[in-house]
């Protein structure tokens, strides 16, 4: 894959290791950071045979699909912004490429008129006050039929089906390692994404049930919190925090 290639990035992306078919880039990613690899190092699979989700769920990631993990070195200042980081440079991505338009499910579920085409996975090593390394992995629908995949044609998309057209993953993956490079150079300079980001959800201001541990919480996405927390309203009047977890739109 021409990815690295006069990629105008610094470092992230300028080394990629590609594999035709892997079981899951995260694994690969993390046997990297920890032999040493060196910030913005970029696994990416043309296929994932057991591709990894959030809450230990499956990822399907079959051919035609983009799936990579970055692998990072940020101060712990930055931890809680990568999710922000991950979503809006997917968001940015998809609508230079194709021009259309997404949305954020907190925390960082990317959809495109309400459907997912894009879910983000961060792993972490971090020991006290020091990181380690941080693996972001991302998978985009890019040319992938949701129909043929009944699990989960209900509530995905990909871009292909949004446009009637294939999509080159190469342009998608470029644009979206230029983009996570620029705004994490932002971050480190003292830059914010909690503005753009809390504006780009789709979540504020509805119904949904948040899921997190094994509690069930039923109220109205108020606010997001700086690190990325989840405020919810109860029906009681009650604030809830959901640090961890996932919501489903109820109207
Ligand atoms: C989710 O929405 O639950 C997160 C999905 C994350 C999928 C990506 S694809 C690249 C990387 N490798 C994996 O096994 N998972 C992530």
């Amino acid at each position: 894959m021409a990815i690295t290639g006069e990629l105008e990035t610094r470092f992230l992306g300028q080394r990629v290791i590609y594999y035709p078919s892997l079981n899951s880039t995260m694994d690969v990613a993390r046997q990297e950071a920890q032999q040493g690899a060196a910030e913005g190092t970029v696994i990416i699979a043309g296929e994932q045979t057991a591709g990894r989700g959030r809450l230990k769920r499956a990822w399907l990631s079959p051919g035609g699909s983009v799936a990579l993990s970055v692998v990072l070195h940020p101060d712990i200042a930055y931890l809680s912004s990568l999710i922000m980081l991950a979503s809006l440079a997917v968001v940015h991505s998809i609508e230079t490429v194709t021009g259309l338009k997404s949305q954020i499910k907190w925390p960082n579920d990317v959809l495109i008129n309400g459907k997912k085409v894009c879910g983000i996975l961060i792993e972490s090593d971090v020991r006290g006050d020091t990181v380690n390394y941080v693996i972001v992995g991302i998978g985009i629908n890019v040319n992938l039929g949701v129909a043929d995949f009944p699990d989960i044609s209900p509530i995905a998309t990909s871009l292909s089906d949004e446009l009637g057209r294939e999509v080159s993953r190469v342009s998608v993956i470029r644009c979206l390692l230029v983009e996570m490079e620029r705004l994490y150079l932002d971050l480190s300079a003292g830059g914010s994404l909690y503005e753009e980001w809390r504006d780009s959800l789709v979540t504020l201001g509805q119904k949904v049930r948040a899921a997190t541990g094994d509690m069930v919480y039923e109220g109205r996405a108020e606010s997001v919190a700086r690190d990325g927390s989840l405020l919810l309203r109860g029906p009681d009047g009650s604030l809830t925090r959901i640090v961890v977890g996932d919501v489903t739109l109820r109207e």
